[in-house]
């Protein structure tokens, strides 16, 4: 009989369990206590050459291997499918390349052969194909010099399957001397995999180089521009900041190959083609046809922070090749050439124009300083060799640049021996800001949206500079964009801007990748060489980024923050410009739930607006046959004297803004 009740006991508070977990959750917002300003960079993206991001995505350069100077194969990308090396071609003709002496970047030419001139093709497959649409034209540049004979024209030609010609055009060739010469090719068709294909009138030999095709269309219209829908993407991200180079490319897989961005600027001729460090990372992803041109170089990068209102954030090599790779390091009497590196860039960036680098930028086309305010040592280091060399840095940036914001790092993971003596000796050194990264399980982000409750809020500032959810396993090529990483990514994120006091920038990353010509997923931006879509992370990140507001307050569930109860998860936000309350709140579970927030401390208008990010599947994605599958849904709501109640739909998150009057 006892043992019957009991048994009856324990069911009903069972059952009284699961209606209080379904149960209304009520959440005070209290607008007039404002806790922290949100720092205008909480939200900025963080771009690195992985995935083909540059040279074969947000670079528009078509042709691959322009130059020919892939080091491996300069002749990576070019086929000549009528020739033969191991004949004369009298039927057609060869080309070979010369090397010369120069102190410039690129000393690799072609020289093509004409034996027939019916007989002989060059031709550019571009980067997994050319991308052209319809209508558009196309800019072609290229530089040649007649050697010997009486070549007098190239004809160029897009070229669809079956060598189906789909736009044309011809260039008279004039000069035994270095000539630049230009055309323009409109398609007439829509194709993802075009190639280039260049024939030749008369016979003879004639040198060429800096072949280079470019769309018309680019962002802003800039000649040898970038990507317009790539970079309409991160526009409409609204970032606070734009990292760049990187990544591990900034270390490089081994010194020599680290990223040196006194190489990526000036004219892009003289750009020295470097191999891409992730070329070769990945067994199971590797692409041996990737290199960096540096046609994005710094100059660009800057620019482009420009052109998205962010702050330009640049990260150089502290004299330590990567350590997942080499780890080569540069003995600490022979940092100094690296350290000038910092400080020339800071003169590059916001130097007179009488200054040496000053005087670059402004040759560049940019009088007016870029206002650089923040510079990163090191990308991803860890232990004493990292702790000793950013020490130099910091002193020799700071006697020079007090004003210079210094990003250090704490490695590659959250936590663990390498972060926590990294954190200790930076906190001890007192460190402005600490970029953390961590690429760990959706569930990982659920249980971590209290990881910075804790911090000091006098210590060093944070950057979460790299992030995202893994739905396998840290750079598995099995892992998805899928809804269950982006919504934990944003029950993580409320718990990013709960600690606005301490977190002051963040990032997800990598940003971008080629559908075809990727090494690491998850990605935010996928493309392929038409068409571009954001991910749910994307959509994610956008809705707090374009949510950011000013202005950090409380939101509260019995008096504690909403980190994970009933898998909800909230921030709250005012704006100062728009005079608004934003409040975010992500329901985690697969059920719908009820919540009521009261605002509280100022009237708010009646009506208001509900963005809703929802889908209802863990495994939901958007893809580019359908990259709207999981996008914001606006409706008006309203309030009553302050009470808003919501039917939050399973697995979603919401944004709620009402104007305080
Ligand atoms: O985002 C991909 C890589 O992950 C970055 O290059 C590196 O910093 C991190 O290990």
């Amino acid at each position: 009989m006892i043992k019957q009740r009991l048994t009856k006991a324990i069911g009903l508070s069972l059952m009284l369990n699961a209606f209080l977990a379904v149960g209304q959750t009520d959440l005070e917002v209290d607008i007039n206590n404002k806790i922290a300003g949100i720092q205008p960079t909480m939200y900025g993206v963080f771009f690195e050459d992985i995935n083909f991001a540059a040279d074969g995505g947000l670079y528009a350069e078509m042709i691959k291997n322009r130059s020919f100077e892939f080091t491996v194969d300069p002749f990576l990308g070019w086929d000549q499918p009528n020739s033969d090396k191991h004949s004369f071609n009298k039927n057609s003709g060869i080309g070979s390349i010369v090397k010369y002496a120069d102190n410039t970047g690129n000393t690799n030419f072609i020289r093509v052969k004409v034996n027939d001139d019916k007989g002989y093709e060059l031709i550019n497959e571009g980067f997994r194909g050319m991308g052209i649409k319809e209508g558009e034209s196309y800019n072609l540049y290229f530089s040649a010099a007649k050697h010997s004979g009486n070549i007098s024209k190239i004809n160029v030609e897009f070229i669809g399957e079956n060598n189906t010609v789909l736009g044309e055009t011809s260039v008279d060739i004039t000069s035994t001397d270095w000539t630049d010469y230009t055309a323009q090719i409109l398609a007439t068709n829509t194709l993802a995999k075009a190639k280039l294909k260049f024939t030749f009138e008369g016979t003879g030999e004639i040198d060429l180089d800096m072949i280079s095709l470019f769309p018309v269309d680019t962002w802003k219209g800039r000649e040898k521009g970038l990507r317009k829908d790539l970079v309409q993407l991160l526009y409409d991200l609204d970032p606070g900041f734009l990292r760049f180079p990187g990544g591990c490319i900034v270390e490089g897989r081994t010194l020599a190959r680290r990223y040196q961005w006194k190489k990526t600027v000036g004219p892009i001729e003289n750009r020295e083609v470097l191999v891409n460090r992730w070329n070769t990372e990945f067994n199971h992803r590797l692409t041996p046809d990737y290199y960096q041109s540096f046609g994005l170089g710094f100059f660009e990068y800057f620019q482009l922070s420009e052109d998205l209102g962010a702050e330009p954030l640049p990260i150089l090599s502290c004299g330590m090749a990567c350590q997942f790779n080499s780890g080569e390091l540069v003995p600490m009497d022979e940092l100094d050439p690296y350290i000038q590196d910092a400080i020339d860039l800071i003169e590059f960036a916001n130097g007179a124009i009488d200054t040496p680098w000053g005087k670059l930028r402004n040759e560049m086309g940019h009088p007016k300083p870029f206002n650089l305010k923040y510079i990163g040592v090191g990308n991803e280091q860890w232990g004493p060799d990292y702790i000793e060399r950013y020490k130099v840095f910091e002193q020799a940036i700071k006697a020079q640049y007090p004003e210079m914001i210094i990003v250090s790092g704490s490695g590659p993971f959250p936590d663990g021996d390498y972060f926590e003596y990294g954190m200790e000796e930076l906190k001890k050194l007192n460190a402005e800001i600490i970029d953390e990264h961590y690429y760990c399980s959706p569930e990982w982000f659920r249980e971590n949206a209290t990881r910075y409750d804790s911090y000091d809020r006098n210590g060093p500032k944070i950057f979460a500079g790299e992030y995202a959810a893994q739905s396998v396993a840290i750079a598995s090529p099995e892992n998805r964009n899928n809804w269950e990483c982006a919504f934990s990514e944003a029950a993580f994120m409320t718990g990013l801007e709960r600690n606005a006091e301490v977190v002051n920038l963040t990032s997800y990353a990598p940003l971008m990748a080629h559908e075809e010509g990727w090494q690491w997923t998850p990605d935010m931006i996928w493309f392929n060489n038409l068409q571009s879509y954001g991910t749910a992370n994307y959509q994610v990140q956008k809705l707090f980024s374009t949510n950011r507001g000013t202005d950090l307050i409380s939101v509260t569930n019995n008096g504690k923050a909403l980190t994970g109860q009933n898998e909800l998860y909230a921030s709250a936000v005012t704006d100062s410009g728009t005079n608004e309350v934003i409040v975010k709140v992500v329901n985690t579970s697969n059920q719908s739930q009820e919540v009521a927030i009261n605002l509280k401390g100022e009237k708010v208008y009646k009506k208001g607006e509900l963005i809703v990010l929802k889908s209802e599947n863990l495994e939901d994605e958007n893809s580019f046959e359908n990259p709207d599958k999981i996008v914001p849904v606006t409706a008006e709501i309203q309030n009553k004297s302050g009470r808003i109640q919501l039917d939050l739909q399973p697995y979603s998150v919401s944004v709620i803004k009402f104007k305080t009057r």
